[in-house]
Protein backbone atom coordinates (compact mmCIF):
# COMPACT_ATOMS: atom_id res chain seq x y z
CA UNK A 1 0.00 0.00 0.00
CA UNK A 2 0.80 3.55 -1.08
CA UNK A 3 2.66 5.41 2.07
CA UNK A 4 0.24 8.10 3.46
CA UNK A 5 2.68 11.88 3.53
CA UNK A 6 1.12 14.72 5.45
CA UNK A 7 2.48 18.01 5.31
CA UNK A 8 3.44 20.16 8.23
CA UNK A 9 4.31 23.76 7.46
CA UNK A 10 5.01 26.46 9.62
CA UNK A 11 7.54 29.11 10.51
CA UNK A 12 9.38 27.12 13.37
CA UNK A 13 11.42 30.00 14.37
CA UNK A 14 12.53 28.22 16.55
CA UNK A 15 10.55 24.48 17.06
CA UNK A 16 8.69 24.37 20.24
CA UNK A 17 7.40 21.06 22.55
CA UNK A 18 4.65 22.32 21.42
CA UNK A 19 5.81 21.58 17.59
CA UNK A 20 7.15 18.34 18.89
CA UNK A 21 3.99 16.70 20.89
CA UNK A 22 2.12 17.79 17.26
CA UNK A 23 4.74 15.49 15.12
CA UNK A 24 4.54 12.78 17.59
CA UNK A 25 1.06 12.40 17.66
CA UNK A 26 0.73 13.08 13.74
CA UNK A 27 3.35 9.94 12.99
CA UNK A 28 0.36 7.77 14.74
CA UNK A 29 -1.91 8.38 12.15
CA UNK A 30 0.40 8.92 8.91
CA UNK A 31 3.43 7.19 7.65
CA UNK A 32 5.45 9.95 7.14
CA UNK A 33 5.71 13.54 7.91
CA UNK A 34 7.23 16.56 5.96
CA UNK A 35 8.46 19.65 8.20
CA UNK A 36 7.97 22.69 5.12
CA UNK A 37 9.35 25.51 6.63
CA UNK A 38 8.41 28.73 4.87
CA UNK A 39 11.03 30.35 3.28
CA UNK A 40 9.58 33.84 3.56
CA UNK A 41 12.42 36.80 2.73
CA UNK A 42 10.00 39.04 3.63
CA UNK A 43 10.24 38.44 7.05
CA UNK A 44 13.34 38.13 9.64
CA UNK A 45 13.34 35.39 11.14
CA UNK A 46 15.49 34.99 14.90
CA UNK A 47 17.15 32.01 13.49
CA UNK A 48 18.44 31.81 9.85
CA UNK A 49 16.27 29.30 7.73
CA UNK A 50 19.46 26.76 7.15
CA UNK A 51 19.77 27.21 11.33
CA UNK A 52 16.32 26.60 11.84
CA UNK A 53 16.44 23.08 9.96
CA UNK A 54 19.33 21.94 11.36
CA UNK A 55 18.29 22.68 14.35
CA UNK A 56 15.38 20.69 13.72
CA UNK A 57 17.04 17.59 12.14
CA UNK A 58 18.87 17.35 15.33
CA UNK A 59 16.15 17.29 17.47
CA UNK A 60 14.24 14.57 15.40
CA UNK A 61 17.59 12.60 14.63
CA UNK A 62 16.29 9.45 15.65
CA UNK A 63 12.93 9.67 13.46
CA UNK A 64 13.50 7.53 10.08
CA UNK A 65 9.74 9.07 9.06
CA UNK A 66 10.42 12.85 9.46
CA UNK A 67 11.73 14.80 6.30
CA UNK A 68 12.74 18.47 6.70
CA UNK A 69 12.41 20.69 3.89
CA UNK A 70 11.80 24.63 3.11
CA UNK A 71 9.34 26.09 0.54
CA UNK A 72 9.15 28.94 -1.04
CA UNK A 73 5.13 30.68 -2.98
CA UNK A 74 2.23 28.60 -1.86
CA UNK A 75 1.59 25.83 0.60
CA UNK A 76 -1.14 24.35 -1.90
CA UNK A 77 1.70 23.91 -4.62
CA UNK A 78 4.17 22.63 -2.77
CA UNK A 79 1.82 20.06 -1.12
CA UNK A 80 1.14 19.03 -4.53
CA UNK A 81 4.74 18.40 -5.21
CA UNK A 82 5.02 16.13 -2.46
CA UNK A 83 2.72 13.99 -4.12
CA UNK A 84 0.10 14.33 -1.21
CA UNK A 85 -2.81 15.94 -0.18
CA UNK A 86 -2.88 16.44 3.43
CA UNK A 87 -1.37 19.86 5.17
CA UNK A 88 -1.68 19.08 9.22
CA UNK A 89 -1.83 22.35 11.88
CA UNK A 90 -1.87 22.45 15.78
CA UNK A 91 -5.06 23.74 17.19
CA UNK A 92 -4.20 26.11 20.36
CA UNK A 93 -6.51 28.91 22.42
CA UNK A 94 -9.40 30.36 20.55
CA UNK A 95 -7.43 33.14 18.86
CA UNK A 96 -5.63 30.33 16.74
CA UNK A 97 -8.86 29.82 15.83
CA UNK A 98 -9.77 32.46 13.31
CA UNK A 99 -6.15 32.53 11.72
CA UNK A 100 -6.23 28.81 10.73
CA UNK A 101 -9.86 28.94 9.83
CA UNK A 102 -8.77 31.74 7.20
CA UNK A 103 -5.77 30.07 5.93
CA UNK A 104 -7.55 26.72 5.75
CA UNK A 105 -10.08 28.23 3.89
CA UNK A 106 -7.99 30.32 1.16
CA UNK A 107 -6.02 26.72 0.33
CA UNK A 108 -9.55 25.04 0.04
CA UNK A 109 -10.10 28.13 -2.20
CA UNK A 110 -6.55 27.33 -4.16
CA UNK A 111 -7.06 23.94 -4.35
CA UNK A 112 -9.60 21.38 -3.81
CA UNK A 113 -7.86 18.63 -3.34
CA UNK A 114 -5.35 19.57 -0.20
CA UNK A 115 -7.10 19.33 3.07
CA UNK A 116 -6.48 20.67 6.52
CA UNK A 117 -6.53 18.83 9.46
CA UNK A 118 -6.10 20.10 12.90
CA UNK A 119 -4.66 18.59 15.74
CA UNK A 120 -5.52 19.73 19.70
CA UNK A 121 -2.72 21.17 21.12
CA UNK A 122 -1.43 19.28 24.21
CA UNK A 123 -3.26 21.27 27.08
CA UNK A 124 0.64 21.51 28.37
CA UNK A 125 1.11 24.02 25.07
CA UNK A 126 -1.73 25.28 24.76
CA UNK A 127 -0.40 28.83 25.68
CA UNK A 128 3.18 28.68 24.52
CA UNK A 129 4.08 29.74 21.08
CA UNK A 130 7.65 30.22 19.25
CA UNK A 131 6.75 34.06 19.83
CA UNK A 132 6.39 34.39 23.27
CA UNK A 133 9.55 31.99 23.95
CA UNK A 134 11.66 34.38 21.87
CA UNK A 135 10.43 37.47 24.06
CA UNK A 136 10.90 35.74 27.46
CA UNK A 137 14.32 34.16 26.43
CA UNK A 138 15.10 37.37 25.04
CA UNK A 139 14.74 39.12 28.66
CA UNK A 140 16.91 36.64 30.45
CA UNK A 141 14.13 34.23 31.47
CA UNK A 142 14.25 30.12 31.32
CA UNK A 143 12.31 28.49 28.58
CA UNK A 144 13.94 25.18 29.64
CA UNK A 145 10.87 22.87 29.03
CA UNK A 146 9.14 24.83 26.34
CA UNK A 147 11.88 24.25 23.91
CA UNK A 148 14.01 20.57 23.24
CA UNK A 149 17.77 21.28 24.68
CA UNK A 150 19.30 22.05 21.82
CA UNK A 151 17.10 24.92 21.03
CA UNK A 152 17.20 26.33 24.71
CA UNK A 153 21.06 26.22 24.17
CA UNK A 154 20.66 28.32 20.76
CA UNK A 155 18.41 30.56 22.16
CA UNK A 156 20.93 31.65 24.85
CA UNK A 157 23.84 32.10 22.51
CA UNK A 158 21.86 34.31 20.63
CA UNK A 159 20.81 36.85 23.10
CA UNK A 160 24.29 36.54 24.76
CA UNK A 161 23.88 34.75 27.55
CA UNK A 162 24.62 31.48 26.87
O1 LIG B 1 4.05 28.93 11.70
P1 LIG B 1 3.21 29.90 10.94
O2 LIG B 1 3.95 31.21 10.77
O3 LIG B 1 1.84 30.09 11.54
O4 LIG B 1 3.02 29.27 9.46
C1 LIG B 1 2.27 29.93 8.47
C2 LIG B 1 2.39 29.21 7.12
C3 LIG B 1 3.84 29.07 6.70
C4 LIG B 1 1.77 27.84 7.23
C5 LIG B 1 1.58 30.05 6.07
O5 LIG B 1 1.98 31.38 6.13
C6 LIG B 1 1.74 29.55 4.63
O6 LIG B 1 1.32 28.47 4.30
N1 LIG B 1 2.36 30.38 3.77
C7 LIG B 1 2.63 30.03 2.39
C8 LIG B 1 1.98 31.02 1.43
C9 LIG B 1 0.56 30.62 1.10
O7 LIG B 1 0.30 29.52 0.62
N2 LIG B 1 -0.41 31.53 1.33
C10 LIG B 1 -1.82 31.32 1.02
C11 LIG B 1 -2.59 30.53 2.06
S1 LIG B 1 -2.60 31.29 3.63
Amino acid sequence: MKEKVVIYPGTFDPITNGHLSIIARTLKIFDKLVIAILNNPQKIPLFPLKERMAMIREVLRDQTRVEVDSFTGLLVDYVVKKKTNVVIRGLRALSDFEYEFQMALMNRKLSREVQSIFLMTDYKWFYTSSTIIKEAASLGGDVSGLVPAIVCKKLKEKFGYG
